[in-house]
């Protein structure tokens, strides 16, 4: 099953891809964390892309398209995947197609009233990439990792500047994807205003009875 995941930023992408990935068995592939951990390394395609991530922007296409296809060319994606992030762009929708298509996009529809909410109080695990956040989903002891035990922080894009300018961008850039695939009658949206149980249970019934 091959899959992508579509919507706002803080829209809880990341939250129900982790979660679904256990319960498909197929790959969780994050652009947006192929890039943090890049980063992290201090490597060449973390050096280029650190300014634009930090500030809110759009890594290139070309940058963007070349990482995933190297990434979907591992053998844990063979099987399937949910792609977390990408598309953002409608090149970036034609080289997936290009590089075989997909069966699903999923657009998880949040208002921004609830996406400044979840990004405000998000904590993330800088060692295992784990998201929580100080009222919707606590770690057992504050400010630390349940997984692995490191210290929570707060991603440097969920700053209120780069958090404005990651939604103007997902508008103008990523929103009209949801014409496109819903143009080819791929489109399942799924309300992810709900807790993150309901909104895993929603999905996977509806992928289940093929909605
Ligand atoms: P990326 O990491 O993809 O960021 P994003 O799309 O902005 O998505 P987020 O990670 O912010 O949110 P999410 O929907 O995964 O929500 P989450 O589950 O964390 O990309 C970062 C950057 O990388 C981009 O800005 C860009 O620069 C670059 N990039 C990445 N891909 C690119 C591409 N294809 N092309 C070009 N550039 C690219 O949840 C958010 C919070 O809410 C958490 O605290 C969580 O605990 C909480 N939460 C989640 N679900 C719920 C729920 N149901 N109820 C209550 N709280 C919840």
């Amino acid at each position: 099953m091959r899959l992508v995941f579509l919507g706002p930023p803080g829209a809880g992408k990341g939250t129900i891809a982790a979660r679904a990935r256990e319960a498909l068995g197929i790959a969780h592939i994050s652009t947006g964390e192929l890039f943090r951990k890049a980063i992290a390394e201090g490597s060449p395609l973390g050096l280029k892309v650190k300014g634009v991530i930090e500030s809110g922007g759009l890594v290139g296409d070309d940058l963007t398209i070349a990482l995933v296809r190297e990434r979907l060319a591992q053998a844990d994606a063979a099987k399937g995947f949910i792609l977390d992030g990408f598309p953002r762009t409608v090149a970036q929708a034609e080289a997936l197609d290009a590089m075989g298509g997909i069966d699903r996009a999923v657009d998880f529809r949040l208002d921004d009233a609830l996406v400044l909410a979840r990004l405000g109080g998000r904590r993330t695990c800088p060692k295992c990439a784990k998201t929580y956040h100080v009222l919707f989903q606590k770690p057992r002891a504050e400010g630390v990792c349940d997984a692995c035990g490191a210290a929570l922080a707060i991603r440097d894009d969920d700053r209120e500047d780069a958090i404005k300018r990651r939604l103007e961008v997902y508008r103008a850039q990523t929103a009209p994807l949801i014409d496109w695939y819903e143009a080819k009658g791929l489109l399942l949206v799924i309300d992810a205003a709900p807790a993150p149980e309901a909104v895993l249970a929603d999905f996977l019934k509806r992928m289940k009875d093929g909605l």
